[in-house]
């Protein structure tokens, strides 16, 4: 079972601002529902409050600690790793050849050591703000593939969408082990 992070990233690694997304990138709206359309999506907290709503056509798997949240339309997990075991169980009833892991800077930290690929918008732009997505190790990760893509009407710069996998050998840790971080 593939297990991607989705994220999209400014030129100095950051994803987010006062939990927002610091820009408005409507191609990379597209591009993240064309991705996880139809496969679970693993996310914090933060992220699914900043989105406001279960993402449509696909089982939204929110990490919280916090046991009496919750929330209509989404699965709420106590721990990345019960997230992760809810995400693979929904993934094998659809028939889904992957898990997404969708964020924030919290989740993506956790999650990269579990991670076969990343999907990576890097936006050409830099941008302030108080979350960021992880070191990408050049050790680890190879780049498989990458699109660039002038700004579209409603996109706040030019951008590229690039492909990594795990390096032969990196292999990542099981989807059902606990790192000790949960
Ligand atoms: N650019 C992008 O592609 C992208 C994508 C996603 C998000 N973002 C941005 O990222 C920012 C949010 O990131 P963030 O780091 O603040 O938050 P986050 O990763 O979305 O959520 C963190 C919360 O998730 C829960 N959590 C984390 N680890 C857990 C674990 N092991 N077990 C159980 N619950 C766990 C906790 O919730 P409780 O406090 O309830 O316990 C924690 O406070 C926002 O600015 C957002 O816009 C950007």
């Amino acid at each position: 079972m593939d297990v991607i992070l989705i994220a999209a990233v400014a030129e100095n690694g950051v994803i987010g601002r006062d939990n927002a997304m610091p820009w408005r990138l409507k191609s990379d709206m597209t591009h993240f529902r064309e991705l996880t359309i139809g496969k679970p999506v693993v996310m914090g907290r933060n992220t699914y409050l900043s989105i406001g709503k279960p993402l449509k056509d696909r089982t939204t798997i929110v990490a919280s600690r916090d046991r009496t949240f919750a929330a209509p339309g989404i699965v709420v997990a106590p721990s990345l790793e019960a997230a992760m075991s809810v995400a693979r169980g929904d993934a094998l009833r659809r028939g889904a050849d992957a898990i997404i892991v969708a964020g924030g800077a919290d989740i993506y930290a956790q999650a990269m050591p579990r991670a076969t690929s990343l999907a990576i918008t890097e936006v050409h732009m830099r941008a302030e703000g108080d979350a960021c997505f992880p070191a990408i190790d050049a050790k680890l990760w190879h780049e498989s593939g990458r699109s660039e893509h002038a700004a579209g009407a409603e996109d706040a710069a030019a951008f590229a969408f690039v492909n990594y996998r795990r390096v032969a050998g990196g292999a990542p840790a099981p989807v059902a082990q606990a790192t000790g971080r949960d």
